[in-house]
This record gives structure tokens, sequence and C-alpha cells, in this order.
């Protein structure tokens, strides 16, 4: 293998390879993702984008090993870990942990909050009784916590405080991947502020990596060295954020970015759209022939009704599934 590929692989943290996850349902399967192939760099956070119901929590939860796919392979620092017998995944388990969008339901309410945090400690017997508390400590800390919250149980705790208690909790056992699923969604506006810049200011600190699902794309634009772009089941456009957010070239990841709310003064004004409100969204038991994004895509011909796009790579780096990619770029 030449020596470019060896520094490549070895900065691989997780990939995905092929991943499909059909769920069964009265009337057959509905595929909430398909051949969803996906690279995650060390120290390169990706942020996975695409309106509710796309598959994106499908595709964080086959990730974590909480779901079977249906087909593909979970790889982690080289081994194929979507093969592994349950009793040799504690060190996966470990390396790769998640914070959830309702901070309240993600918490133990009977636990105090050293509690709380201390508890992946106590699962995977690290340490004394006392290294557990101390670490807790340590860990509010680093989440900008005060100390006198120890004691005190989720139901005192605001939003704000309870995201925190999540996140402390999630970092306990150091892990390299923190997985967040729309974490700061259900938060105020200006508390979401605080949890994105402490996210982002943790990431410099403890070189933390995340796969980070949201709405927001400001908030995966300012996180996220790379977004990947889902449409009904598919990625449909992924490039290093900086480039996908300038430059997007897939229709559908255009009428995304387009709803992105403007600030004007201090108050935020809506863009105007392209076609992504006006018309339906498909059912992903009813996936639309050729290009699933035919029915909605302003630059449909007719070629997308009936081929699926192949995958193009217009920029290195940028790859991106449409008919049109050379006319759209
Ligand atoms: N356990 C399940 N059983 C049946 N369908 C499911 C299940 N989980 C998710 N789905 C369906 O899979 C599709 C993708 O869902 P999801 O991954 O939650 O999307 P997203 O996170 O992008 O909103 C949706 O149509 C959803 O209804
Ligand atoms: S393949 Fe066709 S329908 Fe699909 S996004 Fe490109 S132009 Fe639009
Ligand atoms: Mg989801």
């Amino acid at each position: 293998m030449p020596e470019t590929m060896l520094s490549v692989s070895s900065k691989v943290l997780v990939e995905l390879k092929g991943i499909t996850k059909s769920f069964p349902i009265p009337k057959g399967a509905l595929i909430a993702c398909q051949d969803i192939n996906l690279v995650i760099e060390k120290g390169r956070s990706v942020g996975l984008v695409g309106e509710s119901g796309s598959g994106k929590s499908t595709v964080m939860r086959v990730l974590q090993l909480l779901l079977p796919a249906t087909s593909g392979e979970v790889w982690m620092n080289g081994v194929n870990v979507s093969r592994l017998p349950q009793r040799r995944l504690k060190r996966y388990r470990r390396n790769v942990q998640f914070v959830a969008q309702d901070p309240f339901g993600s918490l133990f309410p009977h636990y105090t909050v050293g509690g709380n945090i201390a508890e992946p400690l106590r699962i995977h017997q690290t340490g004394t009784k006392s290294e557990q508390s101390a670490r807790a400590l340590e860990l509010m800390a680093s989440v900008g916590l005060s100390q006198d919250l120890y004691y005190k149980f989720p139901h005192e705790l605001s939003g704000g405080q309870q995201q925190r208690v999540a996140i402390a909790r999630a970092l306990a056992l150091s892990p390299e991947l923190l997985v967040l699923d729309e974490a700061v969604s259900s938060l105020d506006v200006s508390i979401q502020a605080q949890i994105l810049n402490l996210l982002q200011e943790m990431k410099a600190r403890m070189g933390l990596t995340y796969a980070f699902i949201s709405h927001n794309l400001a908030a995966v634009r300012l996180l996220c060295e790379d977004t990947v772009v889902m449409y009904l089941g598919r990625i449909v456009e992924s490039a290093p954020s900086e480039v996908l957010f300038k430059q997007p070239i897939h229709p559908y990841t255009k009428s995304l970015i387009d709803a992105i709310p403007a600030f004007v003064g201090d108050k935020v004004k809506s863009l105007p759209t392209g076609s992504l409100t006006k018309v339906e969204r498909p059912s992903p038991t009813h996936r639309p022939s050729g290009c699933a994004y035919h029915t909605r895509c302003p630059f449909a011909t007719d070629v997308c009704k009936v081929e699926e796009p192949k995958w193009t790579e217009p920029l290195p780096g940028h790859r991106v599934a449409c008919h049109h990619a050379d006319r759209l770029k």
C-alpha cells in the first residue's frame, strides 16, 4: 500500500461502508438510509444535515451500533466493529459517546448531577468511588458548571445546565468521537449560543471530533470541518464545510442554505427560499424514481426522472450526486 494511503487511513476514526438500514412496516420495508459511505477523520468534525426524516439519526444509531445495519459495515480505528461480538465492543462504546436532543429525558432524574456524570465510570468500573467523584467535579468545571451543583438533581437545573451535565457525562470516558443529535435544538436561542461556544472551545481544548446533526446550518458551519447533506435516506452532497457553504452544487443543498436565516441588525430575517417549501416532500415509502429530488427540483430534466445520478467529484473532496452538477457548479 502506498505511504499516502497509510497516512490517510491512520487518521480515520470511523468509517461507514455501504450502510443500508430498513425497517419492516406493514406494507413491506421502509428504507431509512441507503448505501451510506462516510469517513470521519480524527479532528475533522462532520455535520449531517437534511430535512426531518432524511435518515440522519438512523445513520448515527448504526454508527453507534445501537441498531444493526441491514447491510454494510462500521469500521473504527481499522477494525470492522460491526462483526465483533458484544463482549468485544466495550472499547468502541467507550470511544463513541452520545448527547441527545432532550437533556432532561437523557439524565437519570433520581441521580444527583455528580451521580449522573460519574455513571459511565461506574458502569465501566473505572477508578475508585472517590476518583469517580473527583473526575465528575473536574468534568463539571470543564463544561462550565459550578461545583455547588454537584448534589442538585436534574429537575433543579435550567435546560442549558442540564445539557452541560449531559455533555460532561458523555465526556467522562474520554471518547474520541461525540455524536450530537440535535443537541442544542430544544434550548432557548441564547442558551444554544452558549452551548455551541462551549462545544467549539472543547473541540480545540480536548481534541474532540463531533458527528453533529443539526437543523441549524449556521451551527454546522461553525463546528464542523466537513458537511454531509442527506435527502430521503441518501447522501447527495459532501464537502469541506467552507467549500459547501460557499459553493453548494446540489439544488437541494442550495435550497437548504438559502433557508438559513440572515441577521439584519439584531433581528433574524429569513431569506426567500427556492422550491423547498412549495412542493410537498415525498415519503421514504414512496421514493421517487431516478433522482429522488426530481419532484421538487427546478433544474430537473427527463434524465433525472428515470436515472439515478452517479457520484462525481467536481473538486477534490467535494462530491455530489446530480446529473447536472457540471452546469450547476
Ligand atoms: N424504528 C423505526 N421503525 C420504522 N421506521 C423508522 C424507525 N426509525 C426511523 N424510521 C423512519 O426512517 C426514516 C428516517 O428517520 P430518521 O433517521 O429518524 O431521520 P432524521 O433523523 O433525518 O429525521 C423516517 O421515515 C422514519 O420515520
Ligand atoms: S439530478 Fe436532476 S433532479 Fe436531481 S438534483 Fe440534479 S438536476 Fe435536480
Ligand atoms: Mg433525527
